[in-house]
């Protein structure tokens, strides 16, 4: 396997594209995306489509396999639809390998840089099987088939259980961002120390309050920037790893655009508490 490089400045997310995947997946790598987001489970993804979108930029020069970041998901069964990855009655660990194996076929690789778990077993806490993924997504990353390893859809809970079980944390943490919880302060601080990078997303979808704020409209005026791009600006001012999945070249453009947004601390601060 190629050396780990530093995970890019942007995730392109795939969810909810259907039979549009394939050629937003290849527009998202012409406009200059090299992280893309998927997951093995039908209900919400297209895997087989970004494989595809892949394979025609790969034909058509826009980049190589090593220049990308490619993470994916294993998903319990009660997050899916009758289209499952894998066999429901065999073992979790079983299962995650064969949510994995089926993963790398349709995105035509043989590594994956990570590997995440879409969602823990339980709100309540970081439960049994959720060991048993973790202990075989491990397994996973040992025999090569994926570089790192996350967990999503989590709280400070679960991350607190896992830190108190001793096992390997993370590297990613992927959640959706609340302005209204302080964008989810609590939970980026424990990555913070943890030294695990923090993805965020619906950071446009779940703050459209905040986005028509009068703060963030003067500030968008200030900077030359949409509200949008301060979002993004914002979040990798704190530290976060963006995701965006939006289906617009145009605002393709302008999410990676955000990258030259560049925010005083004040700024930072004055989002970090705008609601909470
Ligand atoms: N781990 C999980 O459970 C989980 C859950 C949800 C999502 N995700 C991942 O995160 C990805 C992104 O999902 P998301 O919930 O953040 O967003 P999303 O559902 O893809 O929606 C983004 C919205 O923002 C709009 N938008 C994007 N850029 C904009 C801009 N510059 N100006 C104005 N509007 C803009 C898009 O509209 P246009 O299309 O018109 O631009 C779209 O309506 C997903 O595809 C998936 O990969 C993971």
């Amino acid at each position: 396997m190629p050396p780990i490089l530093p995970p890019p400045l942007f995730l392109y997310g795939t969810a909810w594209k259907e039979e549009r995947t394939a050629s937003l997946t290849e527009l998202a790598l012409h406009s200059g995306f090299r992280g893309i987001d998927t997951a093995n489970q039908r209900r919400h993804y297209f895997e087989a489509g970004v494989g595809e979108g892949l394979a025609a930029a790969y034909r058509a020069g826009i980049a190589t396999r090593s220049d990308l970041f490619l993470q994916t998901k294993y998903t319990y069964q009660r997050g899916q639809d009758l289209r499952l990855p894998y066999d429901p009655v065999a073992s979790l660990a079983v299962q995650v390998a064969q949510s994995l194996a089926s993963s790398l076929e349709y995105l035509g690789t043989d590594y994956v840089d990570s590997f995440v778990l879409h969602g823990p077993a339980s709100g309540d806490g970081w439960s049994e099987a959720d060991a048993e993924v973790w202990e075989a997504m491990q397994r996973q990353r040992d025999a090569g088939h994926t570089r790192l390893l996350g967990v999503s859809n989590v709280s400070l809970k679960h991350l607190e259980e896992m830190g108190a079980a001793h096992v390997e944390m993370p590297s990613f943490v992927q959640n959706r961002c609340f302005a209204r919880f302080g964008w989810d302060r609590d939970v980026r601080a424990f990555c913070k120390e943890r030294n695990i990078l923090y993805q965020g997303f619906s950071l446009l979808t779940a703050n459209q309050e905040v986005l028509r704020h009068n703060l963030f409209v003067d500030l968008a005026r200030e900077l030359n920037a949409t509200p949008a791009q301060v979002v993004f600006a914002f979040a990798r001012a704190v530290g976060m790893l963006p995701l965006t999945g939006t289906s617009s070249a145009e605002h393709m453009k302008q999410d990676l655009g955000s990258v030259a947004v560049i925010l005083s601390q004040d700024m930072v601060n004055a989002i970090g508490s705008i609601s909470g």
